[in-house]
């Protein structure tokens, strides 16, 4: 009999961990953006704030909260896009470039950062197009495993409203992180790659 009842939460913790989505199997759980528009997501974004469940990404990023510029680029043609990333890092101007596959799910990319051997499924959760876009980055590391989720504010401006924030800190919540930890970066202006350091400013 008392084996009977501790079988019960085990079988919750079964229930949950089985709900958990994997970057692998998604599954249907996660919504995109209704009626997905790419082109119009495509474009000069800034990324306004982030959360993660990783605590080397968070210790990084607390250590160097500055806003990103992203650089979207779909050509027609193709499967995937371009996105650029730009950001002092250091003092130093740095900038990358990471492929996003596009999938049978509008508002759904997959990438690869080779940095940390991590496959990402990549879910536009909400976006407006120009103002705001809720990124939600479910992250798998080849090595360890390890699982990450990852909520991203991103802005087509260096600001936000309060009530766009305050539906991302929702987002952040449903995702059973604390919008207490939400790192908001800090506007650094924006650099030139290359240029060496803040003097490069534009
Ligand atoms: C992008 O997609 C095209 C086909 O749509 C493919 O030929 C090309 O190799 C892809 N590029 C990358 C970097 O995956
Ligand atoms: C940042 O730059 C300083 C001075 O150039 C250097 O000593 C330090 O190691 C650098 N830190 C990182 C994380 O690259
Ligand atoms: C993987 O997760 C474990 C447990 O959370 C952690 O101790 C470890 O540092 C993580 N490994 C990597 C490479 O992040
Ligand atoms: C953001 O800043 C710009 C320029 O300072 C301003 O024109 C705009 O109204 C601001 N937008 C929001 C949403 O606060």
């Amino acid at each position: 009999m008392q084996g009977a009842w501790r079988l019960v939460p085990l079988l919750v913790l079964g229930l949950a961990w089985s709900l958990q989505v994997g970057p692998v199997l998604p599954g249907p759980l996660i919504l995109t953006q209704e009626e997905f528009d790419l082109s119009r997501f495509m474009g000069k974004w800034y990324e306004l704030a982030v959360i993660s469940t990783c605590p080397h990404f968070m210790q990084r990023k607390r250590g160097n909260p500055v806003t990103v510029a992203l650089e979207m680029q779909h050509a027609a043609s193709e499967s995937n896009f371009t996105t650029t990333a730009t950001s002092f890092r250091n003092g130093t101007c740095e900038q990358k470039s990471t492929d996003y596959d596009l999938t049978n799910t509008p508002g759904r990319f997959f990438y690869y950062i080779e940095r940390f051997r991590a496959d990402v499924d990549a879910f536009v959760v909400h976006t407006n197009y120009d103002e705001y876009a809720m990124m939600l980055l479910l992250s798998i590391e080849k090595p360890s495993g390890n699982k990450t989720t990852t909520v991203k504010l991103y802005s087509r401006t260096m600001n936000v409203t309060a009530a766009v924030l305050d539906s991302f800190k929702t987002l952040v919540r449903q995702h059973g992180m604390s919008d207490d930890a939400v790192i908001m970066n800090q506007n650094e202006g924006e650099c030139v790659p290359g240029a060496g350091d803040h003097s490069a400013r534009l």
